[in-house]
């Protein structure tokens, strides 16, 4: 039998999906700084909020509070924001960056420190009843964790948690060398079950932005690399018919 498949609602990348991610994928949004990952994950919650799902932002990159600025003033058109915190649709919360990096450069606490942020996400899950989920970002727990044994073993943990919570999630990593050819994933990387890849190639002074779907288990997508945009209205994938195709 099919997968179910949850809808993004990202204008055009459903499309690109031939329909949504598999429900209870575990989603990797890769990409350089300032691709967009933060914005096109909180749009894939707010989305869902507003479809009377609940959904957790868990920001570790910076606090609840500077996301929820940041997509207020990238996403104009998003007027219902506050509404559906109010009603414990979306939940934005999250750990201390400075505190949770900081336990972690301080040698042997930094398991114990990543226990603890997997502990908290899932607790958060639990209590709320949320079936969809954001890490922003997984960058921050390589930070955390310095042994590369240990952090393959934790993000498969993180993984098998999130697994076993039922959640469909999006994922944040940020990407050194966010370029096609260049393009290598981490061993680690593996264990999850879709990766999206966030393009920004840069031309003097004008950019140029473009998605790709590298993987979806359980799900065909287009291979197609498709230029997109944030606007007032959300994040704006081009459709196969703007592209000629
Ligand atoms: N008000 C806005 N209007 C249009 N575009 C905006 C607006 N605010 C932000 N952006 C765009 O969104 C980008 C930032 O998006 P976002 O924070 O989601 O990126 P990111 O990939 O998470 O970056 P980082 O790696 O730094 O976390 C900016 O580089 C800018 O191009
Ligand atoms: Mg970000």
């Amino acid at each position: 039998m099919a997968a179910n498949l949850v809808k993004t609602g990202i204008s055009g990348l459903d499309a690109m999906l031939y329909g949504g991610v598999p429900e209870g994928n575990q989603v990797i949004i890769s990409g350089g700084p300032g691709a967009g990952k933060t914005l096109l994950s909180f749009e894939y919650l707010y989305r869902s909020a507003k479809m009377g799902i609940t959904s957790v932002f868990f920001a570790l990159e910076e606090t609840p509070e500077r996301v929820l600025a940041n997509a207020k003033a990238a996403f104009t058109e998003f007027t219902d924001i506050d509404d559906l915190i109010k009603s414990k649709k979306l939940i934005i919360d999250g750990e201390d960056p400075t505190t949770v990096l900081r336990s972690g450069s301080a040698g042997g606490t930094s398991q114990y420190e990543f226990g603890k942020v997997v502990s908290d996400i899932e607790s958060l899950v639990v209590s709320s009843g949320a079936k969809r989920i954001v890490i922003d970002s997984l960058s921050v727990i390589d930070m955390l964790v310095s042994d590369p044994v240990v952090y393959r073993r934790s993000m498969l943990a993180l993984v098998n948690n999130l697994r076993r919570l039922g959640v469909t999630s999006f994922l944040t990593a940020e990407m050194a060398n966010p370029e096609r050819r260049e393009l290598r994933f981490k061993v680690e990387y593996f264990v999850f079950d879709d990766i999206i890849v966030m393009y920004e190639k840069g031309e003097e002074d004008k950019r140029m932005l473009a998605m790709e779907v590298i993987k979806t288990r359980g799900a065909k997508h287009s291979f197609v690399t498709t230029p997109y945009e944030i606007t007032s209205k959300g994040v704006n994938v081009m459709s196969a018919e703007e592209m000629g195709l």
